[in-house]
């Protein structure tokens, strides 16, 4: 199993009131599957997706990942197993303005401590993956929405990651764009690739294998193809 969570809860405080975001989340994930997180605003989406990718800790309840405990852990340590592990696709692309497409996607390999010259040949690679070799001296600005998402997917590979997430990595697309990056994601799916997407389109979760559907905190529905 890559993914486990046990009754994982999470609580905000602000002043003196407490929001219950999550409220008892048990959910198993194994390696290899498509699985989209759909539900209204609010519901707990982005909350879920910080604590299995590692950004945040619950409050209470238990995860694992890839078998080992990660509920406890201080913010390096998370830090750690998120970029070892994590690559994150984000709805507003989240590039560096003023670095080039090669110099994005390259920014994690800097933190791995890799050498120059196989960081290089990995990023070249990804980017390739995703149709971009002949787009890697352009920035952001230079580039369409869509071959800035695809910017963001080769950055979030670069470090081979277990599991990808994206939040609504189609937000900001038109529908044709967004269909583009849907087909990338389920190229690398059927190459092995775990990927985990927040959605609010049916038409989006629809192209994953497993759709969970997540209410005021809890997990409603939890259907697969
Ligand atoms: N940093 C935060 N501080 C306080 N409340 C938050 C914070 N982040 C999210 N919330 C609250 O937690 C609940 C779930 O939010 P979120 O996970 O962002 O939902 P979704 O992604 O499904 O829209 C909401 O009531 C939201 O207002
Ligand atoms: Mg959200």
């Amino acid at each position: 199993m890559i993914i486990k969570t046990e009754n994982l809860t999470k609580d905000y405080e602000t002043g003196t009131q407490v929001v219950s975001a999550l409220k008892g989340i048990n959910l198993s994930v194994e390696k290899g599957e498509f699985l989209s997180i759909m539900g209204p605003s609010g519901s707990g989406k982005t909350t879920l997706m910080n604590i299995i990718g590692c950004l945040d800790s619950p409050t209470n309840g238990s995860y694992y990942l890839n078998d080992k405990s990660v509920s406890k852990l201080d913010d390096d340590e998370l830090a750690k197993i998120r970029n070892e592990e994590i690559g994150f696709v984000f709805q507003s692309f989240h590039l560096l303005a003023r670095n080039t497409a090669f110099e994005n996607v390259m920014l994690p390999l800097k933190y791995a401590g890799i050498s120059k010259e196989e960081a290089t040949k990995k990023s070249n690679d990804v980017l390739d993956l995703v149709g971009l070799s002949n787009r890697s001296k352009h920035t952001p600005a230079e580039l369409s929405g869509g071959q800035q998402q695809r910017v963001a997917i080769a950055r979030a590979l670069v470090n081979e990651p277990s599991i990808l997430f994206a939040d609504e990595p189609t937000g900001n697309l038109d529908s044709n764009t967004g269909q583009e990056v849907m087909k990338i994601f389920k190229d690398l799916n059927e190459n092995g690739q775990t990927i985990i997407l927040i959605t609010h389109e049916d038409s989006i979760a629809k192209q994953s294998n497993r759709i969970i559907t997540i209410m005021d905190g809890l997990i409603k529905s939890d259907l697969r193809e």
